[in-house]
């Protein structure tokens, strides 16, 4: 049995790829190596290099928002939760960056936490809804199984960090807004490789992004 259901693709009109991403991105190789998918991991080093790459990128985030993107996160909200429930609980948003999908998350989990490495990321995000927390994801700040989701858009995966406080019914949202292109991109095969356990879940592409949803089994 696939353990992923891939859901036919929606278009999205006037959606195009950032074309930023490519295998040697260094934000490419620091994903595979948060994921656990090459040698290497996730250091003090390497959390201070993605630190000041999005320090210097804070300035221009806004300028990568679109409703082109914005409908990519509602398309994976939308047919991925249809397909793969979540209670509405908390949900912990990592790498929320500015802020830029928080709102949409609010209004489908009862609260949510934002989480960032970045301060000059989290001082251009919104107050509200989202409470914000500078943190590094590698090793978040929430109670062993205490969330009903994990929202990564555009974000590290730190599989084991996510295991731990996803609640048993939890699922993981996973959404790359450019694709393959994303600088930080997995492929659905990959999160299933880096996750401990075992994930069943859907996934599609919506224009140039993919997403996938995903729970235990
Ligand atoms: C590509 S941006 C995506 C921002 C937002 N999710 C979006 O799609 O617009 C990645 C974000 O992850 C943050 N980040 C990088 N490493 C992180 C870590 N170890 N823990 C938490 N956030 C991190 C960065 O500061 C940045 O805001």
């Amino acid at each position: 049995m696939t353990a992923i259901r891939y859901l036919p693709a929606v278009e999205i009109e006037g959606h195009e790829s950032s074309r930023r991403g490519t295998p040697d991105h260094p934000m490419r190789i620091a994903t595979r190596r948060a994921a656990g998918l090459e040698p290497g991991g996730w250091t003090g080093e390497l959390r201070d290099e993605a630190r000041e790459f999005f320090d210097n990128l804070a300035g221009e985030w806004h300028t990568r928002a679109s409703p082109q993107r914005t409908a990519v996160v509602v398309d994976a909200l939308e047919r991925g939760l249809a397909a793969v429930p979540a209670p509405r609980g908390l949900a912990v948003e990592v790498g929320s960056g500015i802020g830029t999908y928080s709102s949409l998350l609010a209004g489908r989990f009862d609260s949510v936490i934002a989480v960032d490495l970045s301060l000059p990321m989290l001082q251009r995000a919104p107050a509200r809804p989202a409470h914000r927390v500078l943190a590094d994801a590698a090793k978040l700040p929430l109670r062993d199984a205490s969330a009903s989701a994990a929202v990564l858009i555009n974000a590290f995966l730190f599989p084991a960090e996510v295991d731990r406080v996803l609640a048993r019914d939890g699922t993981l949202i996973w959404v790359n807004s450019s694709g393959e292109y994303t600088p930080i991109h997995l492929s659905p095969d990959d999160l299933l490789a880096g996750l401990p356990g075992t994930w069943t879940g859907v996934a599609s592409r919506a224009g140039d992004g993919l997403w996938c949803v995903l729970r235990r089994r």
